[in-house]
């Protein structure tokens, strides 16, 4: 049978297929086609736009938290009104493919939990959540109405985004979680990252060393791509849909935007 010209690799379709256990990696170019901007593309990226070290530092928070409070806050109401997109949506179909899985993800939008993912670990925390930025305890209610970022009703500090920030530390179940399945899963595919943010940008070699196979999508090159298994340039939003079509074709898998069931399989 052909194979259509962007049909996925057949010996990846296999490995998927055949694996145990697939890890995902996914960054912000999984939310781009939601209508989330990334961070570091050249004309769309946040930090094209904005400085980080003003605006995403525990310092900044010190120097003008109501900046900072600020930023965040219009960064939750803009991924409020998002909604998953396709590439969501086959990663959360993956997951009911395979016998084990966990999605590790960089995003803090939350979008992956509301396509349906199960297995989702945070690595940089969830914008949609605040904590007290002295005890670290979350907060469910807050009032956006002051001037500056609200009050802990217990201690009186700040409350914060329940972000991580550059120069604070991952979580440690998070991280542990992540080297876990890094060192564990058959296959890892990393999705819409530019492989430059430590510690997530280690997990693919980790997982290469023990023998995964590392699976890149993405549209542009990163540090990671020459060392990839595979590379599909594309955005995550059609290649993934596709991806999943091609291993579990003929198995239920709902119509998606770019591709239609079995179609990446037909002859033109
Ligand atoms: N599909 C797949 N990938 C895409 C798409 C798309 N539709 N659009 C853009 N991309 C890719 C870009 O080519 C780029 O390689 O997504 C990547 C986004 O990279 P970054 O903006 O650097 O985002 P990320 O890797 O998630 O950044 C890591 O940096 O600032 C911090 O805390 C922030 O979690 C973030 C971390």
């Amino acid at each position: 049978m052909l194979a259509a010209p962007n049909a996925p690799p057949p010996e990846l379709v296999a490995a998927l297929r055949a694996a145990r256990f697939v890890a995902v990696l996914t960054g912000a170019g999984v939310s781009a086609e939601s209508g989330v901007p990334t961070f570091r593309d050249a004309q769309t990226g946040l930090w094209s736009k904005f400085d980080p070290r003003e605006l995403a530092t525990p310092s900044a928070f010190a120097r003008n938290p109501k900046r900072v409070w600020d930023w965040y806050a219009m960064r939750r109401a803009m991924v409020g009104r998002a909604a998953p997109n396709p590439a969501h949506t086959a990663l959360a179909e993956l997951e009911r493919r395979v016998p084990e899985f966990v999605l590790l993800t960089q995003n803090v939008d939350g979008l992956h939990q509301r396509a349906g993912s199960i297995r989702v670990v945070e690595l940089h925390g969830n914008i949609t959540q605040v904590r007290c930025s002295r005890e670290g305890t979350r907060v469910a209610q807050w009032d956006d109405s002051d001037d500056a970022p609200p009050r802990c009703a217990a201690c009186g500090a700040f409350l914060r985004p329940d972000v991580v920030w550059f120069e604070e530390m991952l979580p440690d179940d998070a991280l542990e979680a992540a080297e876990d399945a890094a060192t564990r899963c058959d296959v890892l595919l990393v999705v819409g990252t530019s492989a430059e943010v430590y510690p997530a940008a280690a997990l693919p070699a980790i997982a290469r060393r023990r023998g995964a196979q590392v699976v890149e999508i993405n549209p542009d090159t990163t540090p990671l791509t020459a060392q990839a298994d595979h590379v599909l340039h594309g955005p995550a939003g059609v290649v993934l849909p596709a991806l999943v079509a091609a291993a579990w074709s003929g198995s239920g898998m709902a119509t998606q935007r770019g591709y239609s069931g079995g179609a990446p399989f037909l002859p033109d």
